[in-house]
């Protein structure tokens, strides 16, 4: 999924809009003690430098991820910090370790739930792992045009294979009982369909969001959907000719160069790993085009005054703030 080192170096924008809800919810988090829970905590920057130290001092904090190579850069780069500790965990699991049930006084996760595909089941076990009366605060991606390149590039006789992988008749009947309740507008599935997040596609996401927390049986304290706008204007020229070809004649240009953009969407890209190496530079041209196709270009200056393109980011994300009931009936 994610690779660490160009994550960690390409992940600003993360960063960002993670310390813009941490802000906003100081107080919220200042009064959290005992155990609480990361989800998806990635190279643990965010776990330590933003979460832990705005926490209550008795707090315990717990990174967790889905990747090892993560879990292990964590655990080594914060080996001397004593209330952190990592350990892997697939948070849409359907066999929730045991041990781990009530275990978590508070939850939080950023930039992560939009890689479940269930939802659902990643909610739940977010219930699962509070105790009664436990709080949760979670932010993550709701729509990115960028998303809509993958199902494109899906499109590509070459790169299809690539895009599409074996357990296709699972995530059909997982999208299949969503979408009765929760309705994003598509009617097919693909394996490139895994990587857009559930909410991409949904009409209100906000309600979406709100309806399936509620039906859970969480208590939503807060739930709101926001517009957000990243601008990446360090530069780094494409590396495939034929690509460069396209874009100048796209949009015009004397020279258009992509960076920190193309950093980016390499890192966050989920289908690199599978590529093979004599079609990986090419694969990451064609997706860095789609998606800038999408997005909008505007002139800068840089420092040695040429004029070269940035690019406008616009996405959503959804912020919400839950409580387990302190009694079940
Ligand atoms: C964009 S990174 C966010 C990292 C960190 N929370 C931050 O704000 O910088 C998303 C992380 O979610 C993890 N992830 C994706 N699916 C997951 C799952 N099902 N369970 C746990 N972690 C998952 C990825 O491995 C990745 O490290």
């Amino acid at each position: 999924m994610y690779m660490v080192k160009e994550y960690a170096n390409a992940s600003k924008a993360q960063y960002r809009d993670a310390l813009d809800v941490i802000e906003e919810f100081e107080k919220e988090l200042s009064e959290m003690k005992g155990k609480c829970i990361d989800i998806g905590c990635g190279p643990g920057d965010v776990t330590k430098k933003l979460i832990l130290p705005r926490l209550s001092p008795e707090a315990e904090l717990v990174g967790t991820d889905i990747s090892k190579p993560m879990i292990d850069h964590a655990r080594q780069k914060y080996l001397d910090e004593k209330r952190l500790s990592f350990f892997e965990l697939d948070i849409e699991t359907t066999a929730l370790p045991n041990e781990e049930m009530g275990q978590y006084s508070n939850a939080l996760s950023f930039y992560c739930l939009h890689w479940c595909q269930n939802a659902w089941q990643a909610f739940e076990n977010i219930y699962k792992l509070l105790q009664l009366g436990g709080k949760a605060l979670v932010m993550f991606l709701a729509w990115n045009d960028g998303f809509d390149a993958y199902m494109k590039v899906h499109e590509n006789p070459q790169y299809k294979p690539y895009m599409e992988v074996d357990n296709h008749n699972t995530q059909v009947s997982i999208y299949k009982k969503l979408t009765e309740d929760y309705s994003p507008n598509r009617s097919s599935f693909q394996d490139a369909d895994r990587f857009v997040p559930f909410f991409h596609r949904s009409k209100d996401s906000r309600a979406a969001l709100r309806t399936m927390l509620n039906d859970i049986g969480f208590e939503v304290l807060h739930c709101s959907r926001r517009e957000k706008s990243f601008v990446y204007q360090n530069m780094e020229i494409l590396k495939s000719t034929e690509t460069s070809a396209v874009f100048l004649r796209l949009f015009n240009c004397i020279v258009l160069r992509v960076h920190g953009f193309r950093s980016h969407m390499i890192a966050v890209n989920p289908f690199i790993s599978r590529i093979p190496d004599h079609l990986k530079e090419e694969f990451e041209d064609v997706v860095v085009r789609e998606v800038a196709s999408r997005k909008i270009l505007f002139t800068n200056k840089n420092d040695n005054g040429q004029q070269e393109y940035s690019i406008l980011d616009r996405y959503h994300i959804l912020v919400a703030y839950v409580r387990k009931p302190s009694s079940t009936y």
